[in-house]
């Protein structure tokens, strides 16, 4: 079964939440394609949710630098559920459609469970903050801002893909 939005999710934030359920949707898809063994399915669907996942976290980063949220501690966490990400990426793509029904679940599992971390353990600790003030708070973009903001997020892209692609559990 696909995961689905519940209000225990939310982060106390209108873009922040959308691109949540964004991404769940896009988590959905993957699981699919992972249960009708259709590679090209998995492989687009994963070049989507990389280019969502940096549009993301330009998102949090200028929330969180808006509410002088410290992000600092939360970065190596992203950084290891990043290197979960391409690990089970990459091991999706090597098998080739070649799995058993038991891997179809562990894969699903995986994925689900990598998403609700990166909310809860990531983005989580903001809630308090973000609480605090409109709920469809944005910081809004300066003239020339959102170039730099483009630059940044292909520069996100980049790493995302040259990022090594190993387990560390
Ligand atoms: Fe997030």
């Amino acid at each position: 079964m696909g995961m689905s939005w519940k209000k225990e999710l939310s982060v106390g934030n209108a873009v922040i939440d959308s691109d949540h359920k964004n991404l769940m949707n896009i988590v959905n898809a993957i699981a699919q394609a992972i249960r009708s063994r259709d590679c090209p399915a998995i492989i687009q669907a994963f070049t989507s949710i990389e280019g969502w996942l940096c549009v993301h976290f330009e998102n949090e980063e200028r929330i969180a630098r808006a509410i002088s949220f410290d992000f600092s501690k939360q970065k190596p966490v992203r950084e290891h559920l990043l290197r979960e990400f391409q690990y089970l990426k990459s091991e999706l793509i090597s098998k080739k459609g070649i799995w058993c029904e038991n891997a179809i679940e562990h894969y699903d599992r995986s994925l689900k469970d990598w998403l609700v971390d990166h909310i809860i353990k990531v983005d989580m600790p903001m809630k308090p903050m973000l609480q605090a003030i409109d709920y469809k708070f944005w910081p809004g973009w300066n003239e020339g801002e959102s170039n730099q903001a483009a630059g940044h997020i292909a520069s996100l892209y980049l790493n995302l893909h040259n990022a090594p692609a190993q387990h560390f559990a």
